[in-house]
């Protein structure tokens, strides 16, 4: 495909990754959404099925596994079952070539490491990542399997009524979630109300205050502090490139699906270095 394939905003958006050096993806739920995980405020998101004032906080975690826990298994479930058998899809498989054009940093609001198995090498996960288990000290950290996550997702499967169900709950989630000798554990994601993951959020604000382009993919663009890297890039001269189904506020919008919009508009920005003819 070259650029006469392309419209307007697709061969803009080429020529400006072409001729980028420093360039920063800043992705959402959007770019995870073909590889079977649920955005959050899409129509099928997260959100509709799991109110964020119940589920997105420490409190409204507690009180449900009080007053609900067989509700609280089911939240827990839908969040770790889709990670434990995804797959990077077409949208984070062009960042990973992408990366092997031009300096790429991956700036991630989501906690799902599905960038980093496609093979990107800078991922900063802004939000934290639900596979990395912290003390609270967060001196010492391991990594949650996908066969770990996968037994607690059959175990949560079985707590569908309530006898003893929180304590079935706290049982079954305990690689991810418990107390013990040396302290309390828990995954190392960012819960509304708590500060971002550093030093991945500091590093994503230099990231994006030095770039020539910056991509924003899959993200409703909602949530802050996350949501002023855009802007912040802006401020910084950088050209700024949209790519949601959903076409949002100013700048270049480039309408579709990461999946289907990312390889080609990659291949194009890219394919005269890969013929060797600029
Ligand atoms: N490709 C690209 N974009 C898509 C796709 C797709 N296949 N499917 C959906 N989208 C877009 C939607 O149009 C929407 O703009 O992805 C965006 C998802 O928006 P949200 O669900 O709000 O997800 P996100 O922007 O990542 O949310 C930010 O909010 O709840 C918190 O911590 C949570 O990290 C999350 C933050």
């Amino acid at each position: 495909m070259n650029m006469d394939d392309f419209n307007q905003p697709q061969a803009q958006a080429a020529q400006w990754l072409r001729t980028s050096q420093r360039i920063v993806a800043f992705t959402g739920a959007g770019i995870s959404a073909e590889s079977g995980i649920p955005t959050f405020r899409d129509s099928d998101g997260f959100w509709r099925e799991f109110p964020p004032e119940q589920f997105a906080h420490w409190r409204g975690l507690i009180r449900t596994a009080f007053t609900n826990p067989v509700r609280l298994a089911a939240f827990v479930r839908a969040v770790i079952e889709p990670l434990s058998v995804a797959r990077p899809n077409d949208g984070h498989l062009a960042l990973r070539k992408l990366e092997q054009h031009r300096k790429l940093i991956v700036v991630t609001q989501n906690i799902d490491g599905l960038h980093q198995t496609a093979g990107n090498g800078c991922v900063l996960e802004v939000h934290g990542s639900l596979s990395e288990i912290t003390s609270l000290s967060g001196k010492r950290r391991r990594i949650l399997t996908t066969a770990q996550i996968a037994h607690i997702t059959r175990r949560l499967h079985r707590i569908q009524r309530r006898p003893f169900a929180l304590s079935r709950l706290l049982l079954a989630i305990r690689p991810m979630l418990g107390a013990g000798l040396r302290g309390m554990w828990r995954p190392n994601v960012v819960l509304f109300g708590e500060g971002l993951a550093e030093p991945a959020w500091s590093n994503a604000v230099t990231a994006v205050e030095n770039c020539d382009c910056l991509l924003t993919i899959g993200t409703s663009g909602l949530v802050y502090p996350a949501a002023m890297l855009p802007a912040k890039a802006e401020a910084s001269g950088a050209k700024v490139i949209h790519i949601d189904p959903t076409e949002g506020g100013t700048g270049l919008w480039l309408r579709g699906n990461a999946g289907a919009v990312l390889p080609p508009l990659i291949h194009a920005a890219f394919e005269a270095d890969i013929n060797g003819v600029n």
